[in-house]
């Protein structure tokens, strides 16, 4: 049997407990539709038609139950195809969608190599499996292949420099016990782990504590994994031309941007003056710590005008927080703080800018929370610009007609 196949048989990752859906929603980052909608629909998408989406390696289900479900509250006629070669990691998908009772999901047992022969897909999501393929070019070409016209993929892919310390560990445990079954090699490995000195790389790396507090599941995926490549943003941008394709965003774009670490304005000034490209690379190798990379990918030639800007008809939507939270922290700390895996940013924002969050409801356009508060346009407008910038920039707001569509229905 293929040795990822026989990993992800025995180990499903993430693990997951279906009986927690009855609780909480995980959601995530890419392929929230909201998100969807602004990375690759200008936001403004006709959610009257129907939409197809592929979920290809889609694992134990995060991504899969977060856009089943949000399609289902919002009523849109979706159809979704879960593809995955593990069939226990199938089994926990399913149950999870039991839970839920989720009905637009159609199941399959499959290489996403084929992809194609699941019809063509107006979405896919591929989080974390195309560094595990013997052949990564060969998936994106895949999953290219299956893209209707319009269409968009949200992905995720290792990156290098947050890894530090874990490509070493692999070789040393593959060398150690790459010949046990799998339950005996997690068992050996974890008494080498807890021996290990400090010097050893991933012992100074803080950034993949993630996957360590995943049970048997994360560390099996995490150091045992027999095949698993990262990508940095070089890389990563040329693996997306090869397959006829252009990366037309990372999700959190404010990582991406180097001035967050540079201070001479002379430098701020000439980064930016650089193609997207080299700035996202400057960015990764000044921070050092990005271990993924989430981004929207689109056709060669079909990219113009995907991306949602702010204008007076675009709906804001907050994401991964109530819109009262939000506004209570701005208003509170004045401004907006937080981290990415250690990477502290804040940005001041005027008091007023909370009475903005606390309107954006998924439903009121930019000119609906305009014209609720009675402000004039040369009061509203820079500060809705000083808002969104790293509202956006930070994954906290896109814009999207979803939730709109549902509330004039
Ligand atoms: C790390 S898990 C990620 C699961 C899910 N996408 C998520 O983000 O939670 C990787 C998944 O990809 C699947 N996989 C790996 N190679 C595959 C292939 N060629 N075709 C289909 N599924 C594959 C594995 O079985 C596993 O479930």
């Amino acid at each position: 049997m293929d040795p990822v196949k026989r990993q992800y048989e025995a180990y499903p990752y993430p693990e997951r407990d279906p009986a927690e859906e009855a609780g909480r929603l995980i959601i995530g980052s890419p392929s929230h539709p909201f998100e969807i909608d602004h990375f690759l629909f200008a936001g403004a998408r006709d959610w009257s038609q129907p939409f197809r989406v592929l979920v290809a390696g889609g694992g134990t289900g995060d991504g899969l139950i977060m856009l089943a479900q949000v399609l289902a509250d919002c009523q849109v006629n979706a159809e979704i195809v879960y593809l995955d070669m593990s069939t226990a990691s199938r089994a926990i998908a399913e149950a999870r969608a039991a839970a839920r009772g989720l009905t637009n999901i159609r199941f399959e047992t499959a290489d996403l190599l084929n992809a194609a022969e699941y019809g063509l897909f107006d979405y896919i999501d591929c989080c974390g499996v195309l560094h595990h393929l013997p052949d990564p070019d060969a998936g994106f070409a895949a999953l290219r292949a299956a893209l209707a016209e319009g269409g968009g993929m949200g992905a995720m892919v290792y990156a290098p420099y947050g890894r530090e310390g874990v490509y070493q560990m692999q070789d040393a445990l593959r060398t150690l016990v790459g010949e046990d079954d799998p339950e005996t090699q997690v068992a050996r490995a974890k008494v080498v782990f807890e021996a290990l000195p400090p010097t050893n790389g991933l012992k100074r790396n803080p950034f993949v504590h993630d996957h360590l507090e995943g049970g048997d599941a994360g560390f099996y995926d995490l150091l045992l994994h027999s095949r698993d490549r990262a990508y940095d943003v070089p890389a990563l941008f040329d693996a997306v031309d090869r397959a006829d394709m252009r990366l037309l965003s990372f999700t959190s774009p404010g990582r991406y941007d180097p001035r967050m670490m540079l201070r001479d304005p002379i430098l701020r000034e000439r980064v930016v003056a650089l193609p997207y490209r080299e700035q996202a690379a400057v960015a990764e190798r000044l921070s050092g710590n990005m271990k993924v990379h989430n981004f929207y990918a689109v056709a060669k030639g079909a990219e113009a005008g995907r991306i949602a800007m702010p204008g007076p008809e675009a709906v804001p939507c907050i994401i991964g927080a109530s819109p009262a939270a939000l506004a209570e922290s701005i208003h509170k700390s004045g401004g907006i703080r937080g981290e990415f895996d250690g990477l502290a940013f804040q940005r001041a924002l005027p008091p007023e800018t909370a009475g903005i969050v606390m309107n954006m409801d998924g439903k009121r356009s930019v000119d609906d929370i305009r014209a609720m508060l009675g402000w004039r346009n040369d009061k509203f407008e820079p500060l809705f610009a000083n808002l969104y910038q790293p509202l956006n920039n930070f994954g906290l707001l896109r814009f999207s007609g979803l939730q709109r569509r549902m509330g004039m229905s």
